[in-house]
């Protein structure tokens, strides 16, 4: 097993490396880093949609002075003329890649890549199972509002059920000390999320008061077959709209991964609200990624 030199999630980090890469990202914000990848050939392959993850993974690469090979699907050999995924990894082995970042529909997918591959692998989303530097970078976020988020309440609504942001986050919140409420109706947030540091609220109005956090999910509607409520019923009960907004502590911060549905999850009027931190997660993610980069590259 080659796995603890990848990051497939956030389990593979422990608390001192959390902190590594919440420093490294502030350092490389307030100063742009020598080229501590050069001659380090790193390889993304998206088997799923990405505009997002997909850039900001390209543009850390870059940054650390990388060498960056993007790999599509139907760039892939193995898929059209009958080789074995693991062949193909074996054959890129050979070509001394050092990273290979993987996103795919299939969950544990990058852990089969990362069992294969002598590099390091990085989970960049797969299937509803995780998502680390999404959650390391909402983290990062949420951290520099608050300094820390010990107790602090991080509200995550919507379709928990296939999010893997909301799988790596609740985890990553859980270590932080944070206390997370789940809002949702029961089909996105089942009972069995409840327990350590995690409670569930069905009704999105009862937490608007107290939380510091409102991280707003988009339903994954290409992961399951029929919408278990309606659209209206929905959006009635768990959209960020106006009337909702104004009861909105000051202080609070609203988020949302991206992509974000207008309409649905959120009203216009949430992005131009003074709390919203969309920009800034998106930012943070490139030096987030730069600095997971940095850390599996170049140690602590
Ligand atoms: C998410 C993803 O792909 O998991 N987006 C992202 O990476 N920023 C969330 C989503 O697709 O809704």
């Amino acid at each position: 097993m080659r796995t603890r030199r990848s990051l497939l999630d956030l389990d593979d980090l422990g608390t001192e490396e959390f902190e590594e890469i919440f420093a490294r990202t502030a350092a490389f914000e307030s100063k742009p880093p020598e080229r501590r990848l050069a001659g380090i050939a790193c390889v993304n392959i998206f088997f799923e949609p990405s505009t997002r993850t997909f850039t900001s993974f390209n543009l850390a690469e870059l940054r650390l002075g990388a060498d960056v090979v993007n790999l599509t699907p139907t760039d892939l050999s193995y898929l059209h003329k009958g080789e074995t995924i693991e062949d193909t990894i074996v054959t890129l082995s050979a070509m001394g890649i050092g990273v290979l970042v993987v996103r795919h529909p299939e969950e544990g997918f990058p852990k089969s890549v990362a069992m294969n591959f002598d590099g390091h692998v990085i989970n960049a989303g797969d299937g509803t199972h995780a998502h680390p530097t999404q959650a390391l970078l909402d983290l990062y976020t949420m951290l520099e509002e608050f300094g820390s988020l010990r107790e602090r309440v991080v509200a995550i609504v919507g379709d928990v059920l296939h999010s893997r942001v909301a799988h790596s986050l609740i985890a990553g919140l859980r270590r932080l000390g944070a206390q997370t409420v789940l809002v949702g109706p029961e089909a996105f947030v089942p009972e069995e999320y409840a327990g350590e540091g995690v409670r569930i609220e069905r009704s999105f109005d009862a937490v608007l008061g107290s939380a510091d956090v409102i991280l707003l999910l988009r339903i994954q509607r290409e992961r399951f077959v029929s919408m278990p409520i309606s659209d209206e019923e929905y959006k009635r009960r768990y959209c960020l709209d106006e009337k909702r907004l104004a009861r909105v502590r000051d202080a609070t911060i609203v988020m949302h991964p991206g992509p974000y549905n207008r309409g649905t999850e959120l009203a216009d009027c949430v992005l131009a609200f003074a709390g919203w931190r969309y920009a800034k997660q998106v930012l943070h993610g490139i030096s987030v990624r730069m600095a997971v980069l940095d850390l599996l590259i170049n140690g602590s």
